[in-house]
């Protein structure tokens, strides 16, 4: 039988699968399409430490291959997370969870690591300093090697769970950022997050989404997803969950061999909410196809 686990920073994953944070809410809206339980794991949405609104509307607007998106980390905050989400969460899914965190300060990253670190139920914290979408915050920490480190070192000092950096394409270099954060005592990385993009409506002559710009993700930016992932692999030693782009079994296999020790689905799960599922059940007949007894040797094999 085809061996799918994979394992990150000591946690095993029945499969390397995860729904990326914020195509799957909370999981609420997903659980009665399939049972979640055959997921590795998933990555809920970014939390902050107070309730957001999030941007303006129009805040998507699609595109050939793709999605692009301001949301603006719309979220109910860490205190509705873990008092409200989290125990609905945990009637559906009995795994660990990975939990995606934002800030607009160093200080509310580390608040939100340390109202986490007592939640048995999270296995992972992932640290997003790379939202697009935010006029402060967000990828401001993720652009810069100094300031992607200080985020780093400071949760790391806040909680005992491995705590996951996610990276932004949009800089200059990527795995000077991602040495940093492995510097600074990151566990692991997870790259990466949207790319920078727009739209102008032809006919009123103006930018499509309330905010101007957005993230761009879904099929098209698959393979510069995988470009970074390749390079991040050989600059650091640390697992990455390797994402952007991916929509089928092939894909995974791909993201694998190019380092990703577990790969996250995003736009895919809004195109078809069942994309998962139709991946994890077709990984056995692909890695058969290709003689992989076992997933986890392929990791980094390119
Ligand atoms: O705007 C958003 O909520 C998206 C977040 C992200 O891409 O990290």
């Amino acid at each position: 039988m085809a061996d799918m686990s994979v394992v990150l920073s000591g946690i095993k994953l029945e499969n390397p699968v995860i729904p990326a944070s914020g195509c799957f809410g909370y999981g609420a809206e997903f659980k009665d399409f399939y049972d979640l339980n055959i997921l590795g794991s998933f990555s809920f949405k970014g939390t902050t430490k107070e309730p957001r609104f999030g941007n303006p509307t129009p805040r998507v607007a699609e595109c050939t291959g793709g999605i692009l998106n301001s949301i603006g980390l719309q979220n109910p905050g860490i205190e509705a997370v873990i008092n409200e989400e989290l125990p609905r969460i945990a009637a559906f899914f009995k795994k660990p969870v990975i939990a995606n965190i934002g800030g607009f300060s160093v200080d509310e990253f580390v608040y939100c690591a340390e109202r986490l670190d007592g939640v048995e139920q999270v296995g992972i914290i992932e640290v997003n300093i790379s939202c697009p979408n935010l006029h402060k915050g967000g990828v401001n920490f993720g652009s810069d090697p100094k300031a992607a480190a200080e985020v780093t070192a400071a949760v790391r000092k806040a909680t005992g769970k491995p705590i996951y950096i996610k990276l932004s394409p949009n800089v200059t270099s990527i795995t000077e950022i991602a040495k940093a954060c492995e510097d600074a005592g990151a566990d692991g990385l997870s790259l990466i997050n949207t790319l920078l993009g727009m739209r102008i409506d032809i006919k009123s002559r103006k930018p499509l989404l309330a905010n101007k710009m957005g993230g761009l993700s879904g099929r098209a930016i698959f393979p510069v997803a995988l470009r970074m992932v390749y390079e991040v692999r050989k600059a650091v030693k640390i697992p990455i969950i390797g994402m952007g782009g991916v929509a089928s079994a092939e894909d995974v296999i791909e993201m694998m061999m190019a380092g990703a020790s577990a790969v996250q689905i995003g736009a895919e799960n809004l195109r078809n909410p069942f994309a998962c599922k139709e991946i994890i059940e077709d990984l056995p007949r692909v890695m058969a196809e290709l003689g992989i007894e076992r997933l986890r040797d392929i990791i980094g094999v390119a």
